[in-house]
């Protein structure tokens, strides 16, 4: 990481439009290298409890008496800033979560695009008129929730940034971040940016800190009126239990076991990029991750021969090497992987990408692993294992096929290849899933296409304008004037 892309203290919080000095701090590593690369703020349950007051401040104030376009503008002016700050941005991505520079900075480009969105749809979220009885005049207003609660994950901050924080502050809200112990860095430039695009002091405030303490301590807050959370089944599990207590609604987005379909009369030759693809990128932890791979018999060595190709060429290294594959997040998430190689010895590991030799040793790589065999129950087909770990798996027929992909607790994404009308339409309908591609996987991060999962996979939806409706409540006013 330069100088440059760390222009700011890293172990200052921002509370009420004032950066201050934590009462405590935690080292913040590289997944790269293993060394600390900063000293980050430990937020303490005070810290949290002063940030929600700083936005609740804020919305009974200047921030929530702003008229919608003004936010618009806002937000408009704040993309402008994160796209004019690409490079910085991609190289503190880089450095904080491992991912290959490349990958950040269409990180980085998400995040100003989903600015651009929601700055041009503050002032077009409105309520209807409703007929009604003669006499009466009903209509809806769309309302912020007040303040909300950001718990968001390390793997993609900028992502998951853009579609919470930027839907919640279009919407009115005012909101309290807090970022991953293990990568918070862009949180907190984005917040610099954001105070520098001219946000009122205490619309965004942001504590990093441990998630059994800030985190548990925010999402059962009776300050907070909504919680948006991206990570993992138990936390989010705990959190809708947290939530509860003070009765406020949650957006969970729980992570999956995506598959994507693969027929035999599909473009196999468009479709292997995505089907690799979507399983390496940023090291496989994607909550979308195309972690499953059905492929229909006929064509089903064809494809894992020309997957296994692919994979003896990934490249796994250093962030700012920008090969193919970065290193996983921590020496635990790399325990985790590890696992669940382990548990696939039963299974045909058909090819492995190569950790180049110049990878220094304290970072935490896996080689990317292509396995075969696995029948749909294995716990690599049903568990989402968060490394470049992909399971190919044959299927005879469509019914099989959707049986299958089925067959999971999650349902984030699925993807079906195949040239058939009626097939893509009927399986459309038939998968568990929250977004479906067809022909394709993904879309290219689409941040206008409404994402989130059923089953597992959580509820609520984020990205689109549906965020928006997720991020106001709705109050109906029935005027009778006879
Ligand atoms: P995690 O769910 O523990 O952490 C995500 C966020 O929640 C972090 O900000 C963390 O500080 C916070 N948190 C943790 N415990 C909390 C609590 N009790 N109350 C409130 N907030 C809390 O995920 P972790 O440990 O980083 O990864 C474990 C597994 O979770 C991964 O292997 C992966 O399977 C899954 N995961 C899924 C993600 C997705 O994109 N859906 C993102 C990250 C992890
Ligand atoms: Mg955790």
């Amino acid at each position: 990481m330069t100088p440059e892309a760390l222009w700011f203290d890293p172990s200052e919080i921002l509370i009420g439009g004032r950066w201050q000095a934590p009462a405590a701090t935690l080292g913040l590593d590289s997944p790269s290298t293993g060394a600390e690369i900063a000293r980050i703020a430990r937020g303490s349950t005070e810290e949290i409890d002063a940030a929600i007051a700083a936005a609740r401040a804020a919305q009974a104030g200047d921030w929530g008496r702003m008229p919608a376009v003004e936010r618009g503008r806002i937000l408009a002016k704040l993309g402008a800033l994160v796209s004019e700050n690409l490079d910085t941005l991609a190289a503190l991505e880089a450095a904080d979560v491992g991912k290959p520079l490349r990958q950040a900075r269409a990180d980085a480009v998400g995040l100003a695009r989903y600015m651009e969105f929601y700055a041009g749809a503050a002032d077009k979220l409105h309520g209807e008129t409703i007929p009604f009885q003669d006499g009466y005049t009903v209509y809806t207003l769309r309302e912020p929730h007040g303040v909300t609660a950001h718990i968001i994950p390390w793997n993609y901050p900028m992502q998951i940034i853009g579609r919470s924080v930027g839907a919640a502050l279009a919407a009115g809200n005012a909101a309290v971040l807090k970022p991953a112990e293990e990568a918070c860095l862009t949180a907190l430039a984005f917040a610099r940016l954001a105070e520098e695009a001219g946000l009122p002091a205490g619309a965004l405030n942001v504590v990093p800190g441990l998630g059994a303490e800030a985190g548990a301590h925010l999402a059962g807050h009776p300050g907070i009126d909504h919680v948006s959370f991206t990570g993992s089944v138990g936390v989010g599990a705990a959190i809708q239990a947290a939530a509860a207590a003070n009765v406020v609604p949650v957006t969970l987005e729980l992570g999956g076991k995506s598959p994507q379909l693969v027929f035999a009369d599909a473009d196999i030759d468009a479709a292997l990029p995505f089907l690799v693809g979507a399983g390496v990128q940023n090291a496989g932890q994607t909550c979308s991750a195309a972690s499953r791979i059905l492929v229909e018999r006929r064509v089903h060595d064809e494809v894992l021969g020309r997957m296994a190709e692919r994979y003896r060429a990934l490249r796994v290294g250093p962030a700012e090497a920008d090969l193919d594959v970065g290193p996983l997040i921590s020496a635990r998430q790399k325990e985790i992987v590890e696992g669940y190689l382990a548990k696939g010895a039963d299974l045909e590991a058909v090819a492995r990408g190569e950790i180049v030799a110049n990878a220094p040793a304290g970072g935490h790589y896996v080689a990317p692993t292509l396995f075969a065999g696995a029948a749909p129950d294995h716990a690599l087909a049903q568990e989402e294992i968060f490394g470049p770990v992909q399971v190919v798996i044959p299927f005879d027929d469509e019914d099989e096929a959707r049986a299958i992909a089925n067959g999971t607790e999650y349902g984030l994404v699925a993807g079906v290849w195949s040239r058939d009308g009626g097939r893509q339409m009927r399986l459309a309908r038939a998968l568990n899933a929250g977004q479906v591609f067809i022909n394709n996987y993904g879309a290219g991060g689409g941040i206008e296409l409404p994402f989130g999962g059923v089953g597992k996979s959580g509820h609520g939806r984020e990205k689109g304008f549906e965020a928006l409706y997720g991020f106001t409540t709705l109050k109906t006013v029935a005027a009778h004037h006879g």
